[in-house]
């Protein structure tokens, strides 16, 4: 490795601020005196967008594989697979020139309105943060560099270069942030890139909380962070805040102002150098992996299969599903001839090959008749001549595959959705067809649930293929036709209304900012906590086989936060068919001092089996897994007390559940101050001790004063005593009583204060 300070040392002023803008729409500026290359980057993320003319924004790109989206492989709920692909990735980077993929978005799923959805994996932070570790993990095993975005709370596409998302810290370090964190400390991305909105009213690219303190002291970030192309307002501001590589260039306005806010002494060159560093290292261990060759198409065209075969989501199945032996299919709708595979925006790939979902289906049934509808034209437009086809075909048909795409006028980086239906087409389309063939499966071709009920209730079976890749097609016949058991899971909730969505009423934000109203609810902690019926819940995957759980164990049931618990469960195949399942662990706390959603994911496996056969999955939880952000503390807090561990097959199909009690092993600082409610002091252990003998006094003085039964049970003044004064600070109390104490009040409760900490300290 070369020795980066000494080539700091070497470098000019200019050669440092020039550094840290791009030289072009996707390379870094080079230095040749020093030999420091140029380091070229490309989208991202679910295949390699290299653009032949590094200046060009947006050209056709050089071939490469178009892998399944990121909510297909979310919903595989596979990481190796996820891990292989990422090898995939890398190897067509390292063919293609490319040094650093941009991706993997690790946003959180708020709204499933928000446009890019499809690029992004889960609602579930947990699911996500695995997700991204492994996409991660398997690039950089090949010595290519990725960009973990859009950091952070990106989550809509409405405004998205300035809108301020004003999220409590609470939320920011439960919801928005674990998926990042989890990618940083586990995987080490290369890169971060940092989004275009403001978060709390300060730019992301100018956010020195997020960049500096949380990403790079408290995770131990070591790589740089890229700007979102464009997001940066103020250069010398960004430097300062963290952010270390501006994006594109050229941008030569950009460098003057660094070189003289450093001229000026507005500017420290220390913080120059230390973006310079961080950009160094990257850029000569990218320099480390050979570039050029060939990839192997073909190899990656069936890994992005296999991919999107796992990640395919069996919603609804009344048994016509897997298909045996038609003679007549009707094959309906545009997605079948065109496939529909991914999404529009920086991600769009041009893909190597493309499977045709009618051709795949004529290879699987050779000796049945397929007949073809087109069903809905590609834009807006309503032609009920299409309708009137497509039904003409399903009716003299055995079964109809409906091949339904949300059009790109729906769903895009770039613009949210306007609501989440199909169009008006599609939704009248299926009504007619399952209205004449009671036998029909409808294939979605989405980056993003969609609401279902208008149409759902006619159809045999639902499938959800995602934006699959360019092997989709192939991989939607295997599951029709039963050559693959379906075992995707869904990684966020499909809604039954877009009213039921957690953040209807605070999306899409208005005069420059979005709240995030809703909190920690967001996706299954919404619709759980607040029971809201779903569509199909978060984790949901019908499969041609069924399993059983049994046989749930703890490692023990009285454990320490800091060792973790472990928890395993016997899943047995009771069907015919081999399969694969996925086993999610959910954590529910009883009882915390701040309020929790009523589950959440902290843990999940998938396995295989055979018909018949039985494995033990053994899933590990840490510290994290019962922890909480208290704001109070400013910290992860774990409270003693029982959890319940549920063990299910969706986040509405619990299956076991198995209690265990936590020790803290933290010593906090108490949360009592001068304004403390008597609730508090008497919830809190220490507070108890000291207040107790002082709260029976009291009680007992104030039910002198307003003392004597009414007849109804409670005192004079119509209310319970005790009960009153649960939710009056102490201080406040003891005012009224100021002349009758010996004290002032303040001093009183100052004293009980110390005292409390006090016991805590010796604790
Ligand atoms: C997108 C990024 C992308 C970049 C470069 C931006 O508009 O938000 O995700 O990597 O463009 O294409």
């Amino acid at each position: 490795m070369n020795d980066i300070q000494a080539i700091i040392k070497k470098m000019t002023l200019e050669e440092k601020a020039a550094l840290c803008t791009g030289a072009s729409a996707w390379s870094t500026t080079p230095v040749d005196r020093l030999d420091i290359p140029e380091l070229i980057v490309s989208d991202g993320p679910h295949g390699v967008r290299r653009q032949a003319d590094i200046h060009a924004l947006a050209q056709k790109s050089l071939p490469a594989t178009c892998f399944p989206t990121a909510s297909s492989l979310a919903s595989s709920w596979d990481t190796d697979l996820v891990y292989e692909m990422g090898q995939a990735l890398a190897e067509e980077a390292i063919a293609l020139k490319v040094d650093v993929l941009l991706g993997p978005g690790a946003n959180m799923k708020r709204t499933p309105l928000c446009g890019r959805n499809f690029e992004y994996f889960s609602e579930d932070p947990y699911l996500a943060g695995q997700m991204a570790a492994s996409l991660i993990n398997g690039i950089q095993s090949k010595g290519v560099g990725t960009s973990l975005k859009h950091f952070a709370a990106n989550n809509q596409e409405f405004e998205r270069f300035a809108i301020s998302a004003e999220v409590d810290e609470r939320t920011l370090r439960e919801i928005y942030l674990p998926a990042f964190e989890t990618a940083v400390t586990q995987a080490k991305p290369w890169t971060v890139m940092c989004a275009y909105n403001k978060i709390n009213g300060t730019y992301a690219s100018e956010h020195y909380r997020l960049l500096t303190e949380i990403l790079k002291d408290e995770w131990g970030y070591e790589g740089f962070v890229v700007s979102d192309w464009g997001a940066v307002h103020d250069r010398v501001a960004s430097l300062e805040a963290g952010l270390d590589l501006e994006m594109p260039g050229p941008k030569q306005r950009r460098v003057n102002a660094v070189i003289e806010a450093v001229r000026d002494g507005q500017l420290d060159e220390a913080v120059l150098d230390e973006s310079v560093r961080r950009i160094l290292q990257v850029v000569f261990r990218a320099a480390q992996t050979p570039k050029g060759g060939t990839f192997n198409a073909a190899v990656h065209h069936t890994l992005a299969h296999k991919i999107a075969a796992e990640g395919m989501v069996l919603l609804k199945n009344n048994g016509l599903l897997p298909l045996q032996d038609p003679q007549h299919i009707a094959v309906i709708g545009r997605a079948a001839q065109k496939a529909h595979f991914q999404g529009g925006g920086s991600s769009h790939i041009n893909a190597t090959q493309v499977d045709v979902p009618f051709s795949e289906l004529q290879k699987m049934a050779p000796n049945a008749e397929l007949s073809f509808a087109l069903g809905y034209p590609e834009g807006a437009e309503f032609e009920q001549c299409l309708i009137d086809d497509a039904v003409t075909t399903a009716k003299v048909a055995d079964v109809a595959l409906l091949f339904i795409a949300l059009p790109s006028f729906k769903e895009s980086e770039g613009y949210d959705r306007p609501d989440l239906d199909l169009t008006d087409q599609q939704i009248a389309l299926i009504q007619a067809v399952t209205a004449v063939q009671p036998n029909t499966v409808v294939v979605l071709n989405n980056g993003a649930p969609v609401v279902v009920r208008d149409w759902i209730d006619g159809t045999a079976a639902v499938l959800e293929a995602w934006m699959m890749g360019q092997a989709g097609g192939g991989a939607i016949a295997e599951v029709l036709f039963g050559r693959v058991n379906p075992s995707g899971k869904l990684a966020e909730t499909y809604p039954v209304k877009l009213s039921d969505t957690p953040a209807h009423l605070n999306f899409p934000g208005e005069n420059g900012t979005v709240r995030y109203g809703e909190g920690l609810f967001i996706g299954y902690r919404y619709y759980d906590t607040k029971e809201v019926p779903t569509e199909f819940p978060f984790g949901h995957g019908l499969s041609y086989t069924t399993f059983a759980y049994s046989n749930p164990q703890l490692s023990a049931t009285c454990f320490r936060d800091v060792d973790g618990l472990t928890v395993s469960v016997d899943v047995t195949n009771t069907g015919t068919m081999a399969g694969k399942e996925v086993i999610q662990v959910y954590v529910h706390d009883q009882v915390a001092r701040l309020v929790r959603p009523y589950k959440e994911l902290k843990g999940f496996a998938k396995v295989e089996l055979q018909p018949g056969e039985t494995k033990t999955v053994t899933i590990p939880l840490d510290f994290r897994a019962f922890a909480f952000f208290d704001p109070a503390h400013g910290q992860w807090v774990t409270e003693n007390g029982a959890f319940d561990i549920l063990i299910g097959a969706s986040a509405e199909d619990i299956r076991c559940a198995v209690t265990a009690t936590l020790t803290s092993t933290l010593r906090l600082p108490s949360v009592l101050h001068r304004e403390s409610t008597i609730r508090a002091w008497l919830d809190d252990p220490s507070g108890k001790v000291a207040f107790e003998p002082m709260y029976q006094q009291m009680v007992g003085h104030l039910t002198r004063i307003f003392g004597g039964d009414d007849g109804d049970g409670s005192d004079t003044i119509g209310m319970d005593t005790a009960g009153f004064m649960l939710d009056m600070p102490l201080l406040s109390i003891l005012h009224f009583q100021e002349d009758v104490l010996t004290q002032p009040a303040d001093d009183i409760v100052d004293l009980l204060l110390a005292q409390v900490h006090g016991m805590r300290t010796q604790a």
